[in-house]
Order: structure tokens, then C-alpha cells, then sequence
């Protein structure tokens, strides 16, 4: 047969990626986002593109968003401000380029950003980036910006690619999305709707291909993690206690992780699993926000300060090591000094291990906005300051506790020191050590011989 072909035959040209397209993908924003991000550069895969580093050579730009504060939203006009720039000087030289706003301000500003910032070609929400390829192809065939941000009926992981790629030996699978609880100072329950579960049969899917592909250490994310309530294979609503025993059976998955949790909903099941699921990991991210009971009334969290100590004393009896982590808004409409002491006073008395520290920022369209007697800008720096401080000594004193300890790591990636290696500690602090590349994807044993306030150096262990 004559096999002399001067292109190749028409089906495989077209399934062959149009060659050296580049994407460039910037993230903002939680971990979802990091999620969706992830999830777009594989459905675009198959359009040809591959990722980039560097803007100027990139086809396709993409900024995944955070609306959540106002200094997360002034960034993205920032960037894209320079985005028309690089557009421009890649128009001058004969190049095309197509700029997508997704995530949380997308979906939270929808066409008023393609007025703003008139070099955006499509606006896509989270709950609308399944559409991507169709959505770019409408962008540059109408020369128009697109702007897609409806909530579809469709389910939208059940259209997205079932391939996973996976870079790294640790991912993210979200399993729960949205949030039905309102508080007051939040965007969250207007930017990614209502809570929706994805089902354990889908879930169990994803986490054997990610541990296919050399996942070792699996992080559940939702905005409300711990009220996932997703279809079993039997039919019965499994709450996140028995979707993680689950996800626990999946070869080559060897820890788990969940985040973020809300105080209310860490049932007895899931406290439970705490002490008696091996792979599930000693830490846990459970935001409190305030130690004031009026405060926390006014951002209807619905608990207490002795609501989330009870908790916490149930979380620790369960598993004894386990480190704590939170987030903390300090200047909340009306916040007084003694109710921010009592923030404070948390603190010492949980002995957090980590926590994330934020000043109130009024979000357009949530109640606290509109509240009187917001609090001045300098107080709130202030009052920063001061959590900060406390939290830098706790973190101190809590990664200083390790020192001598030796810690089953899970190598991740090179380090910048020759010769060492990036692991990660059951308590989530990254760990540097002397160690052959050959271990990334390995856990070892690992004696702690130094620490700082955000990571610990260590020696491999024979
Ligand atoms: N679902 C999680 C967290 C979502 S947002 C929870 O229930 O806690 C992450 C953190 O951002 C929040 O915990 C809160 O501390 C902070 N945050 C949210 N809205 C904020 C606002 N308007 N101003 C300052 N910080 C905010
Ligand atoms: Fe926002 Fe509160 Fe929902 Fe967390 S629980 S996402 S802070 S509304
Ligand atoms: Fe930001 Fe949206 Fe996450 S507002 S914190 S990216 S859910």
C-alpha cells in the first residue's frame, strides 16, 4: 500500500491539537478556585492549548477571580489593565489574543466588567466554565464579549472532561459546592448559589484517576465542606464522614484532607472519623471568625464562642495531636475593643496552630455592608497588628513542639537547596529535607530538627 502521504489524513488533522497555542492562567481567590482553574486548562486541552508562564506569548488569558474582599476585586482590574497592554503590543506584531474573566467577580459583576475593562473578551462564572471551548469559539467568531453566568440546570461536573491530569502528588477534588448559610459579611452564597453535593459514585471516579495519575494526598473542598449530603451508591444521602471511609478504600490515595469546615455542621460522624480513619490527617481548618458572641450573632454564624470551644474539646478528644487552624475577621460593623479582646482570648486558650487574619470589608449587596457604626480603617489595622502578633508566637510555639519529633513526610517537589526536597507534614506544614529525588511521591519517615513560624527542616530517617 502506498504510504506516501504529503498531510496527513483529514480525521487526524482535526483531532491533532492546533500545535503551540498557550494559555496563561492566573488564580485568586481559595482553593476552589485553584480547583477550577485545573479543570479549565483541561478542557482546553484538547483545543491545542497548553499552559504558559509568561503572558506576553499567551493565546489565551484567563484570570480565575475572587470577589470575597474589595482588595481581591481592585487586583483584577490592576492586572487587566496591564492584560491590554500585552494585547495590544501582541496585536502590534500580528498576534491574537483572547482574554477570559472567570470566577467570583464574573459572576458577581457579569457584564459591568466587559465595561470596565473592555479588553475582556468572555465573562464566565463558576458555575458556567463547563462551556468554555463553545463560549471562546462564540468570543472570537462575534468579535463581541461574551458574558455567561447563569446558574445551568445541567449538573456541571457531570460535562466536564472525566480525564484528570494531575502535576503534583497531593490534589484538590471539590465534592460540595456553594452555600446556604448567609453570613453577613459574605459574597459566598451569591457568587456560587446554593449547596450542591456531587455524588459518591463521581467522586469515587475522580479519586481513583487523580491516584492513577500519582496522587497520594487527596484535599476535599467546599465552601461548607462538612455539610456535603451527596447521593451514595445505595441510593442514601452519605455525609462527609463516609464519603472520606470511602475515598479512604481508593488505592494509592494515602491521606485526605477536607477544607473548609463551618463549626456547625462537624457532626458526631465526622469527629468520629477523626480518631479511628488513619488516612485522614491531624489538622483541621475550622474558621471562627470572632471570640464575641454579639459579633458573631450580628454575622449570623450561627454558634457561639462556647459552641466552637465544646468543638474543639470533642475534636480533640478524638484525635489528641490534631492542629487547629482558623480565619478571623477582625473589625466587624460595631466590633468594641473588649469584644475584640475577646478574639484575643480564643486564641490563647485554643492554641491554633495556623490561623488566616482578615479586616472587615464591606461587600456590595451583603447586610453587614449596610450596617451603621463600621469600624475605622486604622482601628482595624490595629487591631491586625495585634492578632497577628499573637498568632506569629502561637505558630512559633507550635511548630517549635515538633522539633524532635519524627513525622511520616510525603515528598512533593524539589527544593530551592540542592540536594533537598519539599515534603509535607501530617499538620500540613511543609517540611525541607537532605533527600534523593527518587522519594517525591513517597512518605518517609523524617526526625524534625528545626522550625519556623511556617515550615520545619528535618532529617530522613533510615
Ligand atoms: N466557607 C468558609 C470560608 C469562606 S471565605 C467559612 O465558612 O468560614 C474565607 C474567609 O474569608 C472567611 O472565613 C472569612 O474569614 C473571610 N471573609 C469572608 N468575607 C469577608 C469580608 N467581607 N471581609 C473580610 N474577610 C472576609
Ligand atoms: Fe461565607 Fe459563611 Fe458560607 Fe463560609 S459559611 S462561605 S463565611 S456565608
Ligand atoms: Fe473568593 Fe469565590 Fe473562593 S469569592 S474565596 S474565589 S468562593
Amino acid at each position: 500500500m502506498d504510504t506516501e502521504l504529503s498531510s496527513p489524513p483529514l480525521d487526524l488533522a482535526d483531532a491533532a491539537p492546533a500545535s503551540g497555542k498557550k494559555v496563561y492562567v492566573k488564580t485568586f481567590g481559595c482553593q476552589m478556585n485553584v480547583y477550577d482553574s485545573e479543570r479549565m486548562t483541561e478542557l482546553i486541552d484538547p483545543l491545542g492549548y497548553s499552559e504558559t508562564s509568561d503572558i506576553a506569548d499567551a493565546d489565551l488569558v484567563i484570570l480565575n477571580t475572587c470577589h470575597i474582599r474589595e482588595k481581591a476585586v481592585e487586583k483584577v482590574y490592576s492586572d487587566l489593565g496591564r492584560i491590554r497592554q500585552v494585547k495590544d503590543e501582541r496585536r502590534a506584531a500580528g498576534k491574537e489574543t483572547l482574554v477570559a474573566v472567570a470566577g467570583c467577580v464574573a459572576q458577581a459583576e457579569g457584564a459591568e466588567i466587559a465595561r470596565r475593562a473592555p479588553v475582556v473578551d468572555l465573562v464566565v462564572g463558576p458555575q458556567s466554565y463547563q462551556a468554555l471551548p463553545e463560549l471562546l469559539a462564540r468570543a472570537k467568531s462575534t468579535g463581541r464579549s461574551v458574558v455567561e453566568t447563569i446558574f445551568p440546570d445541567q449538573d456541571k461536573f457531570a460535562q466536564l472532561p472525566l480525564t484528570r491530569s494531575a502535576k503534583s502528588t497531593t490534589a484538590f477534588l471539590t465534592v460540595q459546592e456553594g452555600c446556604d448559610k448567609f453570613c453577613t459579611f459574605c459574597v459566598v452564597p451569591y457568587t456560587r448559589g446554593m449547596e450542591y453535593s456531587r455524588s459518591v459514585t463521581e467522586l469515587t471516579r475522580e479519586a481513583e484517576k487523580l491516584a492513577a495519575r500519582g496522587v497520594r494526598e487527596l484535599t476535599l473542598l467546599g465552601q461548607n465542606v462538612n455539610a456535603y449530603h451527596g447521593e451514595g451508591p445505595d441510593g442514601a444521602t452519605w455525609s462527609l464522614a463516609k464519603l472520606l471511609r470511602q475515598l479512604a478504600r481508593v488505592e494509592g490515595i494515602e491521606r485526605l484532607r477536607y477544607t473548609t469546615s463551618h463549626p456547625r455542621d462537624m457532626t458526631a460522624d465526622l469527629i468520629a472519623a477523626h480518631g479511628d480513619l488513619e488516612k485522614l490527617m491531624p489538622f483541621l481548618h475550622l474558621p471562627v471568625q470572632s471570640g464575641a458572641d454579639r459579633i458573631l450573632a450580628a454575622m449570623n454564624r450561627k454558634h457561639t464562642a462556647d459552641d466552637y470551644r465544646r468543638v474543639i474539646r470533642q475534636i480533640l478528644a478524638a484525635r489528641p495531636d490534631i492542629a487547629i487552624s482558623t480565619d478571623f475577621i477582625v473589625g466587624f460593623p460595631g466590633e468594641s475593643e473588649s469584644e475584640f479582646a475577646q478574639t484575643l482570648d480564643l486564641v490563647d486558650e485554643i492554641g491554633f496552630a495556623q490561623a488566616f487574619t482578615f479586616k472587615y470589608s464591606p461587600r456590595p449587596g451583603t447586610p453587614a455592608a449596610k450596617l451603621g457604626d463600621q469600624v475605622p480603617e486604622d482601628v482595624k489595622s490595629e487591631r491586625l497588628n495585634r492578632l497577628l502578633a499573637r498568632m506569629e508566637r502561637q505558630q512559633l510555639a507550635f511548630t517549635a513542639g515538633l522539633v524532635g519529633r519524627t513525622l511520616p513526610v510525603l515528598f512533593e517537589k524539589a527544593a530551592r537547596g540542592a540536594g533537598q526536597l519539599i515534603g509535607r507534614s501530617p499538620y500540613m506544614y511543609p517540611v525541607t529535607v537532605e533527600a534523593h529525588a527518587g522519594l517525591v511521591g513517597e512518605i518517609a519517615p523524617v526526625l524534625i530538627r528545626t522550625s519556623g513560624p511556617n515550615s520545619l527542616g528535618g532529617d530522613l530517617q533510615a
